[in-house]
């Protein structure tokens, strides 16, 4: 029986945070090998966002070193970007044409931008259709997100159901992976992590902005657990520990905060250290991947994924009626 098919994607807009990390690529590289798997850098989405094209080239090119150090085999895994494969606003353009102003109206990124009283640009807008239609490309069953994505994956399922209706049957209703305790991770202020809070904790930063990180995580004025560090570091160290061993128990962990619920700088000096526990490794791996590498990697993964994504495609305009 062939393995069923994984995608998931992050944007170039920025540098990863430990909030992506333990949403989605630490899910990703747990599960990926079980699956056909994708694992797409979303640059179309970050133009959004990002006017500037050397950001833009830079970013994409430091996602993808991010995805190889973290621990995925880009021989393993069709590793993409977006831009690369044209089928994907060819097909978010059709999925676009099939729902309704009032429903994107309701998407969350959207909102939020509207609410906070800025400018969305019509990209913002149409972005979960561009998203949807990359995961449908690719027959795609199973997409590891964190929380914050739940709503996009839904559009997607909402966009299959249009289009099937439409056409007939051609699209699989993807599922979301989400991960209870680390769906959403905590930023520095206690809100979720986001770049655009500016609340994060870098992934692959210098032990000094770690450390500037972790030191400026909210706590109370002392005496209590400091609730948001501890749920940072509750995560960090899941992960340090390999989800808690004899050696590092839960109990150990309940100790470190209740004997310190006075001294948060002890408590942040550990977390500190988990954090460079868990990162040094990679940060080491992730020296040792060129531009270069990365093109590579690029180049040899869009071959791959245009294969899949212009069969589908072939079958969508056939249906949709623009071949003649
Ligand atoms: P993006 O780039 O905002 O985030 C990438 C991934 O990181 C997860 N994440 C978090 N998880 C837990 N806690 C947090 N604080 C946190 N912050 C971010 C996100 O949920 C996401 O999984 N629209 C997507 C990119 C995308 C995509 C796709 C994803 C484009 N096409 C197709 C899956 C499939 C996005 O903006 O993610």
């Amino acid at each position: 029986m062939s393995k069923k098919r994984l995608l998931t994607g992050l944007q170039a807009s920025g540098t990863l945070h430990i909030g992506n990390y333990f949403g989605a690529l630490k899910p990703f590289v747990e599960m990926y090998e079980e699956y056909d798997s994708h694992l797409m850098v979303a640059d179309y989405h970050a133009v959004t966002s990002v006017r500037d094209p050397k950001v833009l080239r830079q970013n994409t090119i430091d996602v993808v070193k991010d995805y190889i150090a973290v621990g995925v085999d880009p021989e393993k895994v069709i590793m993409f970007k977006q831009s690369d494969i044209l089928e994907h606003t060819e097909l978010g353009w059709i999925l676009d044409c099939l729902v309704t102003v009032p429903f994107l109206q309701q998407a969350h990124a959207y909102k939020d931008k509207v609410a906070k009283g800025l400018e969305a640009n019509a990209g913002l807008f149409t972005y979960p259709m561009l998203m949807a239609a990359d995961i449908l490309l690719y027959d795609t069953e199973v997409v590891p997100v964190g929380e914050d994505q739940r709503q996009h994956i839904e559009y997607a399922r909402e966009a299959v159901t249009k289009f099937n209706n439409a056409y007939g049957e051609t699209f699989i209703e993807p599922k979301e992976h989400i991960l209870k305790g680390t769906g959403v991770v905590p930023g520095i202020d206690g809100q979720k992590m986001s770049k655009s809070y500016k609340n994060t904790i870098p992934l692959f930063g210098t032990p000094e902005e770690i450390q500037k990180a972790v030191m400026s995580i909210v706590t109370g004025t002392g005496g209590e657990i400091p609730e948001v560090l501890h749920n940072i570091h509750e995560i960090v160290r899941g992960a340090v520990t390999n989800n808690f061993t004899e050696t590092n128990s839960p109990q150990k962990f309940y100790d470190l905060y209740t004997e310190n619920k006075s001294n948060y700088k002890a408590l942040k000096e550990a977390l500190i250290e988990d954090i460079e526990k868990l990162i040094a490794p990679m940060r080491e791996k992730r020296a040792s991947i060129s531009d270069d590498d990365v093109r590579a990697v690029l180049k040899a993964g869009a071959e791959k994924a245009r294969e899949r994504a212009a069969k589908k495609m072939e079958d969508v305009r056939t249906k949709v009626g623009v071949t003649i």
